[in-house]
């Protein structure tokens, strides 16, 4: 996270912003949307599990909400960007935190494995941005923020497809924040490196 953000954070100049946080259901994207919440946005937890989404959102207060939606398809993804923005707000804050990993020897991996790694980490990061983009642009104002990894910088052993997914999201930041810059949209990448207890093998069915 850059010192911007996390200033952003720590001021609360948050208030009455709407953020989006994928995969927000669990893990590290529910401390993301608690974070959210109590620096004051109004905070839409989507994941591909619904009902689970709806209750951390509920946990949240009033004023947040929870949607499902599947970051690998591009119409599920503008269907729950378009529910967000009736019920709270255009989205003013995307955080593309949705992931999956499994953790074993890359010749040991399937073909499958890699396309559904690539799918989730790589082309959700891009298609739910794309559904996004368009109205923070017009609106002159908008912040993303790609939760990588640390295995995305130096790799890591074990999740070896993982990782250059977690990397292609960095590149995928710079670039997009060299054409958004002038329209008032920054995108940042922050790269967990500690895993946490759910770092285990992420596979939603
Ligand atoms: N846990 C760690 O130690 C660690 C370290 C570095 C980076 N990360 C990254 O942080 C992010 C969160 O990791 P986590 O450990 O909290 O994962 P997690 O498995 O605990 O939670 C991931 C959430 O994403 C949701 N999800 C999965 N596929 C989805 C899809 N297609 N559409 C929408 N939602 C989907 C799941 O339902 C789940 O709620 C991931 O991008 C992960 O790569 C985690």
């Amino acid at each position: 996270m850059s010192e911007r953000v996390a200033s952003e954070l720590r001021t609360g100049e948050l208030a009455g912003r709407v953020a989006l946080v994928t995969g927000g259901a669990g893990g590290i994207g529910q401390g993301i949307a608690s974070d959210l919440a109590a620096a004051g946005a109004r905070v839409a937890v989507c994941d591909l599990d619904g009902a689970a989404a709806q209750q951390v959102a509920a946990a949240l207060g009033d004023g947040h909400g929870g949607f499902a939606m599947n970051v690998t398809d591009s119409v599920s993804a503008a269907a729950a960007v378009a529910a967000v923005t009736a019920a709270l707000g255009p989205v003013d804050i995307l955080v593309n935190n949705a992931g999956i990993d499994v953790i074993e020897p890359f010749v040991d991996s399937t073909e499958d494995t890699w396309r559904r790694i690539v799918e989730v980490n790589y082309l959700g990061t891009v298609i739910v941005s794309r559904a996004v983009l368009d109205s923070m642009t017009e609106r002159g104002w908008g912040r993303i923020i790609n939760i990588s990894s640390d295995a995305g910088r130096v790799g890591s052993s074990g999740e070896v497809v993982y990782s250059g997914t977690k990397g292609a999201v960095i590149a995928f930041a710079k670039a997009l924040a060299r054409e958004v810059a002038t329209k008032g949209v920054t995108v940042n990448v922050a790269a967990p490196g500690r895993p946490t207890p759910r770092c285990s093998t992420r596979w939603p069915s």
